[in-house]
């Protein structure tokens, strides 16, 4: 029988990724999307795979939409990646934040308890809520949380909530806490395609700088191609359970702006960067990198794309859109 998945947040990054890897596996899949006046399909146009999604409209805020959704199509899978997942903007927007990421979550737990509870739960925690906890500078599964913002808090909450689900409801409830993941459909907002397509513009006379917050940060950057596949594979477990996902090496912003000019072949990298402050934040979580000892052992996973080949990618599929710009 063809199995059937929901996956929200279809518009995002990992969305698309996910959808392309279940259609491959030959699931149907559901795509859950806001209401919009003028959608984008950008990320799943990239990856060809547009016309295959059953799109379904609801919001995470709003529960009766959930319950709906959760009812009518009771899926063997659900994953939910939908999330105000700028951390930058959750300052900001901390009610809002709040109300998707944790309150969302909620209200899709309780569809699942109520109406569809054989459903499989995958849930986009991250490596945010670490934020100050380390232990000797790895963060794994049984690292404290000390998140630094109120994205990581509202995460936080989320991943107690699928955790409680668990263990109160017997639910096939699993965490994926991912830490950064990357790719040519990163929004352009996040610090790595910022840097790319900034770098791109760059090298074809389009812009003259890049402006940055805190070049000292480090990331466990990898590509979220490579992730989705972790995801799937929480699924197919006999048991549910958290999963720590990434590469287990990091790099600092700084890293990241040189290995992209040396991609286009430049290597006086500073004239072209800008400090600005407005891009720092009031709380930062400095290093991030994940011990992959779990996922590696028990799902056989690890990810594929280094480093230097992640940032090449970007910036190649950067400067193809920006050369298409350039010539319109
Ligand atoms: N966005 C951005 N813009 N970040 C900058 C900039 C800038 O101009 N300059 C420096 N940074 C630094 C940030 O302060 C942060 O330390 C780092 O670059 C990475 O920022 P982002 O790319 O915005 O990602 P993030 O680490 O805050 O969050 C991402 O990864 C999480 C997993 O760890 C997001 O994808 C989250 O949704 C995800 O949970």
């Amino acid at each position: 029988m063809t199995k059937k998945a929901l996956i929200t947040g279809i518009l995002g990054q990992d969305g698309p990724y996910l959808a392309k890897l279940l259609l491959e596996k030959g699931y149907k899949v559901y795509g859950l999307m806001r209401r919009y006046s003028n959608p984008h399909f950008d990320n799943l146009h990239f990856l060809g795979i547009h016309g295959d999604i059953d799109f379904i409209e609801g919001d995470m805020i709003d529960e009766a939409s959930l319950l709906n959704i959760v009812k009518s199509i009771r899926p063997d899978e659900i994953y939910n990646l939908a999330a105000q997942s700028f951390v930058g903007s959750s300052w900001e927007q901390a009610k809002l934040t709040t109300e998707i990421n944790a309150l969302g979550v909620l209200y899709l737990l309780n569809s699942i308890k109520f109406l569809s509870p054989t459903s499989r739960y995958y849930q986009a925690s991250t490596s945010e809520m670490f934020g100050l906890g380390n232990d000797n500078g790895y963060q794994d599964e049984k690292t404290p949380f000390h998140p630094r913002s109120p994205y990581g808090i509202s995460k936080v909450y989320a991943y107690w909530m699928t955790v409680n689900f668990r263990e109160s409801y017997g639910l096939y409830t699993s965490n994926g806490i991912l830490f950064n993941h990357e790719s040519p459909i990163r929004g352009v907002q996040f610090v790595t395609r910022k840097i790319t397509d900034g770098v791109a513009k760059i090298k074809l006379g389009l812009a003259e700088t890049i402006s940055l917050g805190n070049l000292e940060a480090k990331r466990d950057w990898g590509f979220a191609g490579d992730y989705v596949e972790a995801m799937y594979l929480m699924l197919q477990q006999k048991e549910p359970d958290d999963y720590v996902v990434g590469t287990g090496m990091y790099h600092s912003v700084a890293d990241f702006v040189i290995a992209a000019f040396k991609a286009v072949g430049i290597t006086d990298w500073k004239k072209y960067v800008v400090i600005d402050p407005r891009f720092k934040r009031p709380a930062e979580v400095p290093h991030l990198r994940a011990r992959i000892d779990k996922v590696t052992q028990k799902l056989g996973w690890k990810s594929k794309v280094s480093f230097e080949e992640l940032v090449k990618m970007m910036v190649e599929a950067d400067l193809k859109r920006n050369e298409k710009k350039k010539h319109k």
